[in-house]
């Protein structure tokens, strides 16, 4: 490990519980957050792995309020169904804890505490819009009016959701509370702010100058917000949700979202380690590193950094590899509009793919900038790699091992060229995974386990061992050998990314793995942990697993080695690693979404019909005079051949019986057409339209959206009625 560290605290950003988590969250923290800690766990690294929900803020009280029922109810309902996400997916954190309980309360309290009595923060009065009837403050978001940019109405105080304008209370026409609907007042009120312009200058040291190595998009981040000067924050809020300010006078204020939240990653530490927290998050030798998503970079590199140097003996983030955003299928995802793949629906759907999906967020991780997910592409990735390459040479190594030598490793004799060269692209591609991994590129370290795959199925798609079975056993030996060395070098590579199948795997090649240790025992002492192939489960052992693995622990640094599996050892029943993904499954996530852009598309259109044209330059009463408009009946209508939009009408005028051709055939079947009474403006100039003499118009409604219809009295007039 770098600069001597002796052990690293590994963050993910604490999900908001106000709503499930989806891909975009899993992709963006938690699949790439869980591969490093498996894999520096494999390492013989001691990590501490934490998160929680965080349950404060405005949005939960609103939802809560939509839902008559009580914010700690949404959180309570919340927190079970992401950590229940989280563990579906075999990301298992030391702990899952929450903003509300009360060693958060009580380390959050403290932390704003030591500012406040040192002098670390500003107190300021501002004048902030008030509800006298429902007689309280209100936070941005419970403030809606006619958004000043695009004219909506129900545009919050902070952001039009119809055009995505962030706003401020002050910009919204005709501000009123959304509590009780009625007018608002401005009342002066006084909050804490932390003076983050204090800390530009040592944050400038810190970041721009001592962490060049940053992934560019974090880093650029915060030079532009260092450039930009740094201001003052409130990190207090008038609300009745979340941690008091611990202060006489602060009645009915709490501390910021942004405040607490971040302290959570403490207050957890503190309760799953009461006594030996502090050496996690005080101790130099300790490394820091916190995985989020770009949202939250102004938090986790200016904010909570700043925080902590005020608070002093914290250890600041080591790193802080943030991701960018993933779309699902082309467009952003939206949690308002369900334009997600939802992990707790996912793992219902899908049933037994934990590892499809966390291959797939992994293989298109948004690590430098946005990328997309879509159902064609995540069973294109199953199909044609999980299950045509790693699975398919699995099976192919384990049956043909049952078939000759009745299910033991056979013993390797000779090594011809292709032999020895297919066993030496391991160690690079291991190598190169440990950098990749070690600097943040998930990626490109998956594609590299890839790889050790593809070199095992080219290795016995070109040696036939099936077909040298029938005149050299010696030689089929040989390369099934190397087959089954090649397979156990997989459950290896596969353990940080592909948990689930990694462990089927190890339960067909019958050994176990070291996992490393972990925390999730508090302050018991930690034991190395196996994980064992033939009962799929957690256990520990004294030192070497020998009793329970049947003699056969695989370790990371064994990856690529050529002995993994000794002659003769048993190895279990073939079984298939990964499966085809048929295409009605994929179909009907594909109609779900469909539904969701139809809907979307609806209020599009409703929204564009509305649209009104600018009013035409004024005409004289004689201009108007000089239009003969009249009432006419639709005899006969026609398809003018070879166009969509034209038909040819024969009209009865009351004047005479003429042709008219009319651009409205998208709108109208010429069966439609025939009786209808309409209006016509009888005395246009003649033209010629393909070929046929047009006289005269029919008269049309045109809407917003370029939707017509024909305009007809009310009641049946005779032909010819003038109108004007
Ligand atoms: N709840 C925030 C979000 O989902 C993340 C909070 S991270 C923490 O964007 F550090 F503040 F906890
Ligand atoms: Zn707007």
């Amino acid at each position: 490990m770098d600069k001597n560290y002796k052990r690293t605290l590994v963050t993910c950003a604490l999900p908001y519980a106000n709503g499930p988590v989806h891909i975009g969250h899993l992709a963006g923290v938690y699949v790439p957050a869980d591969i490093y800690v498996r894999y520096l766990r494999m390492r013989g690294e001691d990590v501490l792995y934490v998160c929680g929900s965080d349950e404060h803020g405005v949005p939960i009280t609103i939802k809560a309020q939509k839902q008559g029922c009580t914010p700690q109810d949404i959180v309570d309902e919340y927190n079970k169904v992401i950590r229940d996400s989280f563990s579906g997916l075999g990301i298992n954190f030391d702990i899952y804890s929450r903003t509300s309980s009360e060693t958060h309360a009580a380390t959050a309290s403290e932390f704003f505490r030591k500012l406040y009595d040192e002098g670390k923060f500003i107190e300021k009065e501002s004048e902030q819009y008030y509800d006298e009837e429902a007689g309280t403050f209100l936070a941005d978001r419970y403030i809606t009016g006619t958004c000043p940019k695009c004219g909506a109405e129900g545009a919050y105080g902070d952001q039009c959701e119809k055009c995505g304008s962030t706003l401020s209370p002050d910009e919204l026409i005709d501000p009123k509370s959304s509590l009780s609907g009625s007018a608002l007042v401005k009342k002066k009120t006084k909050h804490w702010y932390l003076p983050l312009d204090q800390y530009e200058k040592w944050l400038s040291e810190w970041i721009l100058d001592g962490h060049k190595e940053w992934r560019s998009n974090v880093y650029g981040q915060c030079k532009s917000w260092i450039d930009g000067g740094l201001q003052p924050r409130a990190v207090s809020r008038d609300l009745d949700w979340g941690v008091p300010v611990p202060v006489e006078g602060a009645e009915g204020k709490v501390l910021y979202v942004w405040f607490d939240a971040p302290i959570g990653y403490i207050s957890n530490t503190k309760e799953l380690l009461p006594q030996s927290w502090e050496k996690w998050w005080k101790s130099q030798d300790t490394k820091l590193v916190h995985f989020i998503g770009k949202d939250n970079i102004v938090f986790h590199c200016i904010v909570f950094p700043s925080m902590l140097k005020a608070y002093g003996g914290y250890i600041l983030p080591e790193n802080v590899p943030a991701n960018e955003f993933l779309n699902l299928e082309g467009d952003k995802i939206s949690t308002s509009r369900n334009w997600a793949v939802w992990a707790h629906e996912y793992l219902k759907d899908f049933p037994g793919k934990e590892d499809v999906l966390r291959y797939v967020l992994t293989a298109n991780a948004p690590e430098t900038k946005d990328n997309d997910f879509s159902w064609k592409d995540f069973q294109a990735r199953n199909n044609s790699e999980l299950v045509a390459i790693f699975g398919n040479f699995v099976n192919r190594a384990i049956v043909l091992t049952h078939k000759y030598f009745g299910g033991k490793v056979p013993a390797v004799g000779e090594l011809l060229d292709i032999d020895r060269e297919t066993l030496a692209e391991i160690p690079v591609l291991r190598a190169n995974m440990e950098r990749y991994i070690e600097g943040y590129h998930f990626r490109e370290a998956l594609r590299e386990a890839m790889n050790i795959a593809r070199a095992g199925n080219k290795y016995i798609s070109d040696t036939e061992p099936w077909k040298v079975a029938k005149t050299d056993m010696d030689r089929c030996a040989t390369i099934l050998n190397v087959s089954l060395q090649i397979c156990a070098s997989l459950a290896i590579a596969f353990e940080p990314f592909l948990p689930f199948s990694s462990e089927k795997l190890r339960k067909m090649l019958g050994v176990s793995i070291y996992a490393g240790t972990d925390h999730r025992l508090g302050e018991q002492e930690t034991v190395n942990t196996y994980r064992d192939g033939e009962a799929a489960a957690l256990h520990t052992c004294a030192d070497e697993c020998t009793a329970s693995c049947g003699g056969v622990c695989l370790k990371w640094d064994m990856l690529g080695n050529a002995g993994l599996l000794p002659e003769g050892h048993q190895i279990g029943a073939a079984e298939l690693l990964f499966a085809k993904i048929e295409d009605d499954a994929i179909q009907a996530q594909l109609d779900r979404l469909g539904v969701i852009r139809a809907e979307k598309e609806a209020v599009a259109a409703a929204e564009a019909a509305k649209v009104v044209a600018p009013q035409k330059d004024e005409v004289s009463f004689d201009d108007f005079g000089k239009m003969d408009i009249r009432t006419a009946t639709v005899l006969e209508a026609e398809r003018v051949p070879k166009t969509d939009k034209l038909l040819k009408l024969t009209i009865d005028t009351g004047i005479d019986t003429r042709t008219i051709v009319s651009g409205i055939a998208e709108y109208y079947a010429p069966e439609d057409m025939v009786g209808k009474q309409i209006c016509i403006l009888a005395n246009l100039a003649p033209r010629k339209i393909r070929g046929i003499e047009s006289k005269g118009m029919i008269l049309m409604a045109r809407q917003g959206d370029g939707e017509m219809r024909f305009i007809t009295p009310q009641e049946t007039l005779s032909n010819g009625a003038e109108i004007g």
